[in-house]
């Protein structure tokens, strides 16, 4: 898949922007702050529904305005999709698809895949396991809508959980145990799910990671469980501490996944370039994850990550996306000139405006 085009109006600091997107190579360069992410951000919003950079869906909307809206033209495998997303000051959003309305995010998630790579993507690496979750939840809510329902019905009672324990100390143990029961069965379904994508991320990425590490380097991933089986026996034990603690200590909500590479904890002992070498195996994984699971090459949208890159690993990204449409923001273009085929396309940005160079 790929788009076609973005519409763009009063959202962040663009006042109006209309461009037609190649199908593969795209490069929007630029000084800073001038609006490339922001072009980025818009075509993740229309794939999921939020952004990757905040939670407050309001911060999209130009200053001055009331309300921003987006749209997307998907060229797809079969039937093309066109989606509008219009953001309002009062905290309401409206979609729709093929100009259909679609009152769940849930029914949008699909629509349009993309795969995103910022250097914010470092922190799955190096920092804490809620980031790694996180990348597991998105990844797997792209690709399963019953994924998507299970997590939500998760936190739901996961949080309903947390307020009992806070509150009421005598008379909750039934309450507690219907919680219980609810977290487990959710609970279960989650764990399993991201077994299966921890699997595939070691069955893709390991080639891949050799492949960039000209065969020198092994990465592993690993799962970090509680289990899927008995979540809800092991709530149960816990029960006691966890009215101390004022918080639900044991769950999917805790899990993790390790990542090594020769058998090393990348997290504690890689370099740097290790770490970053790691990010692209999981981006260059998923890419390849959600072709085998949904049949077409997601959308992949490079945020200013080239030049954090050596030689070597730009050279790699840039022969890998032949058969993608690609996006990437940069502020030049000097390094990565002689690996782009003729056939890219080149946009300068500039306070919010976009030029296509010929
Ligand atoms: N709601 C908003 N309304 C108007 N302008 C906004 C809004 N939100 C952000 N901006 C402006 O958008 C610009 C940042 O855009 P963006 O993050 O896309 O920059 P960039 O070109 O990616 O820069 P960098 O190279 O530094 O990453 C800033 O000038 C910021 O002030
Ligand atoms: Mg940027």
């Amino acid at each position: 898949m790929y788009v076609k085009y973005l519409r763009l109006k009063n959202y962040r600091n663009y006042d109006e922007l209309d461009i037609e997107l190649n199908s593969k190579v795209n490069v929007f360069i630029g000084d800073n702050a001038q609006g490339k992410t922001n072009i980025l951000e818009s075509i993740y919003f229309c794939s999921i529904g939020k952004s990757h950079r905040t939670s407050k869906d309001k911060e999209l909307i130009r200053w001055d305005q009331r309300e921003a809206s987006m749209s997307v033209y998907v060229a797809k495998e079969r039937l093309d999709k066109k989606i509008d997303i219009s953001i309002f000051r009062e905290g309401k959003k409206s979609m729709t698809i093929n100009t259909i309305k679609v009152s769940k995010v849930s029914d949008l998630i699909g629509t349009l895949n993309v795969v995103m790579f910022s250097p914010e993507d470092l922190k799955i690496v190096k920092e804490s396991p809620s980031h790694r979750r996180r990348f597991m939840d998105i990844e797997l809510c792209k690709l399963n809508k019953k994924y998507y329902y299970n997590l939500v019905q998760y936190n739901k009672v996961l949080d309903e959980r947390n307020s009992a324990l806070k509150k009421w100390r005598q008379i909750n143990d039934d309450i507690l145990d219907i919680y219980d029961e609810q977290i487990a069965g959710y609970g279960r379904y989650i764990v399993s799910e991201r077994q299966k994508l921890i699997d595939k991320l070691n069955e893709k990425g390991s080639q891949i990671h050799r492949d960039i590490t000209s065969g020198n380097e092994e990465i592993r991933f690993k799962y970090v469980t509680c289990g899927a089986e008995d979540i809800g026996k092991k709530l149960r034990e816990n029960r006691e501490k966890d009215f101390e603690r004022k918080t639900t200590s044991t769950g999917p909500h805790r899990d993790d996944f390790d990542i090594s590479i020769n058998g090393i904890d990348t997290r504690s002992y890689g370099s740097q370039g290790q770490q970053r070498t790691s990010v692209l195996t999981i981006k260059f994984a998923t890419i390849e994850i959600i072709r085998e699971m949904t049949g077409e090459y997601p959308v992949l949208l490079l945020d200013d990550v080239l030049s954090e890159l050596d030689i070597n690993r730009q050279k790699y990204i840039l022969n890998s996306i032949n058969s993608i449409q690609t996006i990437i923001t940069c502020t030049g273009i000097s390094d990565i000139k002689e690996y782009l085929d003729g056939g890219a396309a080149i946009y300068k940005v500039s306070s919010g405006s976009v030029k296509k160079s010929e």
